[in-house]
């Protein structure tokens, strides 16, 4: 069915939804996407324990954000409550397009009504009456789905005046992003959301000081909303009970590469690699790209780290290569893709990225010396120190981390000189 779709040209927003549910491939559902929500649960449990309450059961859960930084969600929801403001905004964080990632396409394909349940918990809790939904423009095939999903909530009095007859006034609007990756950084996101160019704010002030129209908002993962409906219903030490110390609950991963069970995961936090390698189907595995090209390469040798805020951290890519791939033509895509979607505010980045590719393309094709390695590094360094937003902070993952890794690699494609014999080295040199 899909190849005639293809065939024939028709516009993904007319594709049958029954094609992405299958899509979705949902391998190993754990403690949330095992576990049924019923529809306005979660608002009416907060209520009833009471909403300052509710907010210290978020606390006490430990939730992290989802979408790879993973700071306090508790904190960030107080901090946001506590401003003074006569409006706040809730807005949640659809733009996912960190290569390799694709978990809340399925969690909005199949668990909209929950992560527009968190949303709307969110605003109850600091206090706002207007969400967004801002949607990667790449899932612009989700958008009429997730209107409906919508339209059903407020008839159900989910949403809009009075929900569920407890004094909360709160909808959400669905915003589509036009295939920026500088987008999913908050600040970025919050200007296109004003629409403006999607260029980074300076942080400090955070969102939740001064947002949205400049007033206090929160900015969140959609996986984070959803854990957040569940702990309302199922309590904080219910959440707290699975993972590790410092990152509590689960994680959802969207795993892609060279295995023979790509798909949606979702593992306690502590997890080990090998595990998750395991249940996937890698075999002779090369190493793994834990949270997409600004995360970090880890090689065959470290398949024994937890996937963890206080190990590897991840907003939800995993992939995987297998020993038949060349590292150096993985980093070269992936720092090809940060000179391109660098949103050329800030020189470092800018220029940066684009002399990172010119220098790394220069080793791949076999024309670098010694030297051009030292260079490569030093590039990485200042581009990595002096950018202005995360993309550029992280642009020169890719090469730091396997160069940390495999120097022998790089080393090898280093331009092979010869002499004729009788030529005179020392002399020339001198
Ligand atoms: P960050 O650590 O600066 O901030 C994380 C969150 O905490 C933000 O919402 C920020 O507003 C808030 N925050 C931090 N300090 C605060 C404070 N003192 N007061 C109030 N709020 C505060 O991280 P950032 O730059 O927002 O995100 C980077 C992460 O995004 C990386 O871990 C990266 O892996 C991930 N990422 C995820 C992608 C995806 O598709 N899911 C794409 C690209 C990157
Ligand atoms: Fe734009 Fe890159 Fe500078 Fe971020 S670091 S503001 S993406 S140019």
């Amino acid at each position: 069915e899909i190849v005639e779709l293809v065939n024939q040209q028709t516009p993904l927003s007319q594709w049958p939804a029954t094609l992405f549910a299958v899509a979705d491939n949902i391998h190993r559902p754990g403690l949330l996407l095992s576990e049924p929500l019923v529809a306005g649960d979660a608002l009416r449990a907060a209520f009833e324990r009471g909403l300052p309450e509710t907010l210290e059961e978020l606390d006490r859960s430990g939730l992290r954000g989802r979408g790879g930084a993973g700071f306090k969600t508790a904190v960030k929801w107080r901090f946001c409550a506590d401003e003074p403001a006569d409006t706040r905004f809730v807005v949640c964080n659809a733009d996912e397009g960190e290569p390799g990632t694709f978990k809340d396409r399925v969690l909005l394909n199949s668990y909209a009504g929950q992560v527009f349940e968190g949303m709307t918990l969110a605003a109850a809790l600091i206090g706002a009456q207007q969400g967004f939904l801002y949607l990667r423009g790449e899932y612009l095939h989700l958008h009429e789905q997730l209107q409906g999903v919508l339209t059903e909530r407020r008839a159900a009095g989910l949403l809009g005046e009075n929900i569920l007859g407890l004094g909360l006034n709160f909808d959400i609007e669905i915003r589509l992003g036009a295939g920026a990756y500088i987008c999913g950084e908050e600040s970025a996101l919050i200007e296109s959301l004003e629409g403006k160019p999607g260029i980074p704010r300076n942080r400090p002030p955070y969102p939740v000081t001064s947002g949205y129209l400049n007033k206090p908002t929160i900015v969140n993962n959609v996986e984070t909303f959803l854990a957040a409906a569940h702990i309302a219903v199922r309590g904080g030490a219910w959440f707290a009970a699975v993972g590790t110390e410092k990152s509590a609950g689960t994680k959802i991963l969207s795993i892609s590469g060279d295995c023979a069970r790509p798909g949606i995961y979702e593992y306690p936090f502590g997890t080990r690699i090998r595990q998750v390698l395991e249940d996937c189907g890698a075999v002779e595995v090369l190493g793994v790209q834990i949270g997409g090209p600004s995360g970090t390469f880890i090689s065959n040798r470290e398949l024994d780290r937890a996937l963890a805020f206080e190990d590897l951290a991840t907003g939800g890519s995993f992939i995987v290569f297998n020993c038949s791939r060349d590292i150096l033509r993985i980093v070269q895509n992936f720092t090809h893709f940060f000179a391109h979607e660098s949103c050329g505010f800030c020189t470092p980045c800018r220029v940066g990225t684009s002399l990172l590719k010119k220098q790394l393309d220069k080793i791949v094709d076999g024309h670098g010396s010694a030297g051009d390695i030292v260079e490569l590094e030093n590039l990485c360094q200042l581009v990595k120190h002096h950018s202005h937003c995360g993309l550029g902070q992280t642009a020169a993952n890719p090469i730091l981390s396997t160069l940390e890794r495999y120097p022998d690699v790089y080393e090898k494609q280093l331009k092979q000189i010869s002499y004729e014999p009788g030529f005179d080295l020392d002399g020339a040199l001198a």
